[in-house]
């Protein structure tokens, strides 16, 4: 029975099956059953993802494979963007020498490759969508380090448990695409045995105009992706409440890095 059969032959095979018992009634009953089974399973896989650890929240509608091109492309060509650049050296300065990193909405992973070539150990790369992998494979590949990084597709702040600690976690430009700052930051500094930074909009009238737009015109497009320009202060605040110290250490007009170490 082909997988797109519909509910009455899947009945029919069962009551064939019930009545006669003959081997080509079994197949058609065997089929039958694996179809149910495989439709069950898929819906299931659906409900997990929108319920609990991976919904993508629109990410994967928004970030497509030819963004992650793009986006690989201005790195092979311009090494990192300027507010990358401020999180790595805040890094390198709190010291990640022998530093295991988690990179939570790490895209196609190069604030993670620039972290290796530094002397960090390894990286643990967290996504809600597969649009950069294969971009994030071809960097690591031509880095030389592939074999020290690892990519997931896992929401930490739905499922925090199912994610190590690291020595030190990053988010850059990721908090501004999720609506809980509050579960997404408290899920990264208790992951950060030493450091946590993070990117962020700078909150003024006119980001929050922007983005106000910018969600309408999403809406309107049908698209669940959002974006937010969360309190910075409240940010900081919420990874303090795990033990650390910091906070802004570059206030930028549009992107600004808190930075915070125990
Ligand atoms: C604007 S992109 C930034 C990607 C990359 N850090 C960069 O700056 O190029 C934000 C990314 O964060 C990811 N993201 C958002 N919330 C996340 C979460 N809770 N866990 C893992 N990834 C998340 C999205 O899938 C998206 O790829």
């Amino acid at each position: 029975m082909a997988r797109g059969a519909g509910r009455a032959e899947v009945a029919h095979a069962v009551a064939t099956v019930a009545g006669d018992g003959r081997p080509g009634d079994r197949r058609a009953a065997e089929s039958a059953v694996n179809y149910v089974a495989y439709e069950m399973s898929q819906h299931l896989c659906e409900y997990r993802a929108r319920m609990s650890c991976c919904d993508p929240r629109g990410c994967d509608q928004f970030f497509s494979p030819r963004f992650a091109r793009r986006v690989a492309r201005r790195y092979r060509k311009r090494g990192l963007d300027r507010t990358a650049a401020r999180i790595v050296a805040f890094l390198e300065d709190a010291g990640v020498t022998g530093a295991s990193v988690l990179e939570i909405g790490g895209g196609v992973g190069e604030i993670g490759l620039e972290l290796l070539g530094r002397g960090a150990t390894r990286v643990v790369t967290l996504e809600l969508t597969r649009a950069y992998d294969a971009e994030a494979a071809r960097l690591a590949r031509e880095a030389g380090v592939a074999d020290r990084v690892e990519r997931r597709i896992h929401d930490i702040a739905a499922d925090p448990d199912a994610v190590g600690p690291a020595d030190v976690v990053v988010l850059h430009r990721v908090v501004c695409c999720y609506p809980d700052y509050e579960r997404l930051l408290g899920a990264a500094a208790g992951h950060a045995r030493r450091a946590v930074v993070f990117s962020h909009p700078r909150r003024n009238l006119a980001s929050r105009t922007f983005i106000a737009l910018e969600n309408l015109g999403f809406r309107v497009r049908g698209s669940d992706f959002r974006t937010f320009v969360h309190p910075p202060a409240a940010m900081a605040e919420v990874c303090r409440r795990s033990g650390f110290a910091g906070g802004l250490v570059h206030p930028g007009r549009v992107w600004q890095v808190q930075g915070l170490t125990r």
